[in-house]
């Protein structure tokens, strides 16, 4: 039994994410906006242990999620899946890559750590500068490869730790939208998989799966130069370092 820690698992694949682990044996703890979504979260959700609360736009809140889940911890698994897709660029860059970033800093080191990127990453630019210098420019590709960038560093970094991120597909969530052609049990089996560790092809890590197979990828994620300025930059807007492991 793995302890698993979700975020944005009041809906879609967060949600069956968490479902399906639970069915095989694993605890899970939701996260959830504020307290009303959390209320949904574990009503759609019988069996979860408990759900955090944090608005992640906010800097600070995500902040404090990330010092809730080392009081709950320590996790075995923790699966960065929140995501915004038609926001401004600022929520975009707050939930999408900035939340990841200090949550994976600021949370005691679990054994398994899996990003959800998109297929859309690869129309993103690897140059992190905007982030910092023209927020509005981010778009959401940018921040699907910041997220994978991250995954990279992280893989490269902490040997320890099986790091790797997935997309899932076009399916039909509430992002997605119901004319999502792909299926939707396969967007979130990946994310079971890789969580639940067994067999030798889940345990590895740097890897960025579509439906359990790996694909290619951005050429910008392994480069290396692109991926410490992507972190240094995240570490001038958060105020947080991205920690030696
Ligand atoms: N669906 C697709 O076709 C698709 C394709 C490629 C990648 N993805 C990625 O897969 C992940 C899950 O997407 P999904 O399709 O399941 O989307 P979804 O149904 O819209 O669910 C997104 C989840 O993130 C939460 N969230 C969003 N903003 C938040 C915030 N500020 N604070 C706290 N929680 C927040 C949502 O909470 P609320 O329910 O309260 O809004 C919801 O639980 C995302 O990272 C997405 O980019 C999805």
């Amino acid at each position: 039994m793995a302890r698993i820690f979700i975020t944005g698992s009041a809906a879609g694949l967060g949600q069956f994410t968490g479902q399906s682990l639970i069915s095989k044996g694993h605890e899970v703890v939701l996260h959830a906006r504020n307290e009303a979504r959390g209320k949904e979260a574990l009503n759609a959700t019988p069996g979860a242990k408990a759900v955090l609360l944090a608005d992640l736009c906010e800097p600070e809140a995500t902040k404090r999620l990330a010092a809730e889940v080392n009081g709950m911890g320590p996790f075995d698994v923790v699966i960065h899946n929140a995501g915004v897709y038609q926001a401004p660029a600022a929520q975009l860059l707050a939930v999408n890559t900035l939340a990841p970033y200090i949550l994976t800093s600021l949370i005691k080191m679990p054994r398994r750590l899996i990003y959800l990127s998109s297929g859309m990453h690869l129309g993103g630019h690897a140059n992190s500068s905007d982030i910092k210098n023209n927020i509005n420019r981010i778009s959401y590709s940018d921040t699907k490869l910041h997220v994978l960038m991250l995954c990279k560093a992280v893989a490269r970094k902490w040997p320890a730790v099986y790091a790797n991120a997935v997309d899932p597909g076009w399916v039909p969530t509430k992002m997605g939208g119901a004319g999502a052609p792909d299926d939707l049990q396969k967007g979130f089996e990946t994310q079971v998989w890789l969580a639940d560790g067994k067999g030798k092809e889940a345990n590895v890590s740097g890897k960025y799966f579509f439906h359990r197979e790996e694909q290619s990828y951005h050429t910008g994620a392994d480069d290396l130069q692109l991926q410490e300025h992507f972190l240094e930059v995240c570490r001038e807007v958060t105020g947080i370092s991205f920690p030696d492991r």
